[in-house]
């Protein structure tokens, strides 16, 4: 662990690590980039242009095309595992088990070292792995684009990083390798070390706490200003429309929340301050830990995997019902009035 620095909060003691710990040497291999989608795509062209030698391991599928056209040799999965000494997997959660079953495992050696994006599978058990090549995590805190923009603009971003099977000795120095190839320890970024079950719980915990509890937020905000009369359009533009939340949140990123405020006016900063504690709600707090409940027993896990093989029917019949959801008709008709272009 040398070169990490730990946490100054006094909470705990996470290590965190930056550019000058990472030795891009060590990936002195074929790295294989197993899926070629938002992170695939993303990490392989990082890897490329950090100068490591990389092919792409595929289904033949549109993503197989797209690999071949940006210069990548694409191989079958199988064959790709077997070429190279670094396996990243990078296909979406819910199929990683059969393609690890049928054609990662049974091409790993010893001396491979497997990288996975998500704790998912080996936190909540939908994978087993041998412990005889080491097992790694990791994992952007950013999408495919950006991780792709951040390195093109030199920037880097946060990633967490993690051992699961640490066979060589060298685990947590091949994780490390592998973020810097991708950008993740350019200026800006640092990453984090925590285990694959800390990844997953929280990346789920923000996913089924943070992100549906601020949409609830939004949506009272709207109905309750829509009630008392206000254009539904000056609403929409208000609230979330114009952008400016997304700005702000960047900002929030990027200051803290408390320095952020002096963007704002005066009278934004004392309403907003005054006010705050009305929206301090117990229930709500609650709730949050009912699914973190779930999230930490496994028993979400249990419950998405049953719909997986449902083919995701909860999921599409839920979607379908939110078309009617008042505030996303309003949203279509305003975009409409207000000739929103997507592309701009
Ligand atoms: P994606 O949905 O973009 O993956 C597409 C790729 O998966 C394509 O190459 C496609 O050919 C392949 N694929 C799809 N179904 C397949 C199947 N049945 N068999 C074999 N290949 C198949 O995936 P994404 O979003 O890049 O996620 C990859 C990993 O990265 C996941 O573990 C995810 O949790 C993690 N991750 C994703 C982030 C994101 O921003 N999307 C952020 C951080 C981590």
């Amino acid at each position: 662990m040398t070169g990490a620095e730990e946490s100054s909060s006094g909470r705990g003691s996470l290590p965190v690590y930056f550019d000058e710990d990472a030795n891009l040497d060590l990936l002195d291999d074929i790295v294989s980039i197993i899926g070629y989608g938002n992170q695939g795509r993303a990490q392989a062209l990082n890897l490329r242009d950090s100068g490591v030698d990389v092919i792409v391991g595929n289904v033949r599928d549109q993503y197989w095309e797209t690999a071949a056209s940006d210069g990548f040799e694409v191989l079958e999965i199988r064959e790709a595992v077997k070429r190279a000494r670094f396996v990243m997997i990078l296909i979406p959660d819910e199929v990683q088990p059969e393609v690890l079953e049928k054609s990662v495992l049974p091409v790993m050696t010893r001396n491979k070292i497997l990288c996975f994006a998500s704790g998912y599978n080996i936190t909540f058990g939908q994978v087993t792995l041998p412990d005889d090549f080491d097992t790694i995590l990791v994992a952007p805190r950013m999408i495919g684009v950006g991780v792709r923009d951040a390195y093109e603009n030199d920037r880097g971003f946060y990633a967490f990083i993690g051992v699961h099977n640490n066979s060589s000795g060298m685990a947590m120095q091949y994780a490390m390798a592998i973020s810097k190839g991708i950008g993740a320890t350019k200026p800006s970024g640092a990453l984090l070390e925590v285990t694959f079950r800390q990844e997953a719980e929280l990346d789920l915990f923000n996913e089924q706490c943070f992100g549906p509890a601020f949409g609830q937020v939004l949506t009272t905000a709207v109905d309750v200003a829509v009630e008392a009369g206000y254009p539904p359009e000056a609403v929409l533009v208000e609230i979330y429309m114009s952008g400016e939340l997304a700005y702000t949140m960047e900002k929030i990123a990027k200051m803290g929340t408390l320095k952020q405020l002096e963007l704002h006016s005066p009278t934004s900063q004392y309403g907003s301050m005054s006010r705050g504690i009305r929206y301090a709600n117990p229930e709500l707090r609650e709730q949050m830990q009912k699914s973190l409940g779930e999230i930490q027993d496994g028993s979400f896990a249990e419950e998405f995997a049953k719909e997986y093989e449902l083919d995701l029917e909860i999921l599409d019949d839920m979607k379908e019902m939110a078309q009617d959801v008042p505030i996303v008709v309003l949203d279509k008709e305003v975009r409409k009035k207000l000739r929103f272009r997507s592309d701009k």
